[in-house]
């Protein structure tokens, strides 16, 4: 199977051309069937992602369904990730991932494993990589957005996850990339003290996007959060603050108010 196109790629989620992939799987006994087809991702498009993620010496990298391991592979030994794991239902492919870690050289970093993605526990992800389908990223959003860590990295190939807007978008030979930062948690009632004054502030979070009532008059505030950093305008003012759990520290920023705290409750 040659590499997908955007234009090809409409075609990828086509229950017909579904069809074709799941049913061109390995000989060996598999009693699972895929959720996606094995299509390799370009070359190019493996630098970019792991790019766009800036994925480094810090990184524990996750791809779910992992093919030939390419990803994972380059994600240490192009990028430097202190380790990375890939998770393949077919065998024949975690064989040939295994394979081709060891001939580039990066078996000690980079392990795979025969299983179903769905039963991964994703939770040590500083990045995850993915090249599935909508549908399947639609199933592991909530988990994304419930288990990983607020600022860790996810990058998919050619599917969006909806309503769920990317931090990033580029295109890479006709082929899309996502990229999504996972946002702290900041619903709720907070206390901001600043400048010697106090708000009583009501967050609501779309995904990134946030917004709040200031002592109890709607849509006073909004902002972004961009993994556990939240920027916001108050006032025609300029914060920016670290969610360390119940808190928010004032994190120095140009033109942003400097010394403020924001409280839980
Ligand atoms: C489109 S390929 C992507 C391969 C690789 N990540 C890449 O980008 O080159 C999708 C892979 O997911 C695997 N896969 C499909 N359903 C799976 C499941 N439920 N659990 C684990 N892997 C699965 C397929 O065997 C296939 O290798």
């Amino acid at each position: 199977m040659t590499a997908p196109s955007v234009r090809a790629l409409s075609s990828f989620v086509l229950p017909l051309g579904l069809l074709t992939g799941l049913l061109a799987g390995p000989a060996q006994a598999q009693t699972q069937k895929l959720d996606v087809p094995y299509v390799p991702t370009p070359q190019p498009v493996v630098a970019h992602m792991l790019e766009m993620a800036d994925v480094g010496p810090d990184d524990y990298v996750i791809d779910l369904g992992s093919g030939d391991g390419r990803i994972a592979i380059a994600a240490v030994k192009d990028r430097g990730a202190k380790a990375a794991y890939g998770i393949d239902l077919n065998p024949e492919r975690i064989r040939e991932a295994t394979q081709n870690a060891e001939a580039a050289g990066v078996a000690d970093k980079v392990t795979f494993e025969q299983g179903d993605l769905f039963k991964k526990d994703i939770a040590d992800a500083d990045v995850l990589t993915m090249y599935l389908l909508s549908t399947v990223n639609m199933r592991l959003r909530p988990v994304i957005l419930d288990t990983l860590k607020p600022g860790t990295r996810v990058v998919s190939h050619a599917f969006n996850m909806e309503d769920w807007e990317p931090d990033a978008t580029a295109v890479i030979g006709g082929s899309l990339v996502y990229l999504w930062v996972v946002p702290a948690k900041v619903t709720g009632k907070w206390t901001i003290e600043a400048d010697g004054q106090t708000y009583q502030v009501e967050l609501s979070q779309n995904f990134q996007q946030v917004t709040g009532s200031v002592d109890g008059q709607p849509e006073r505030l909004s902002g972004r959060l961009e993994g556990s950093e939240l920027h916001f305008t108050l006032n025609d003012q300029l914060y920016v603050g670290r969610v360390e759990g119940d808190s928010i520290q004032a994190v120095p920023a140009e033109g942003a108010v400097s010394a403020w705290i924001a409280r839980r409750g």
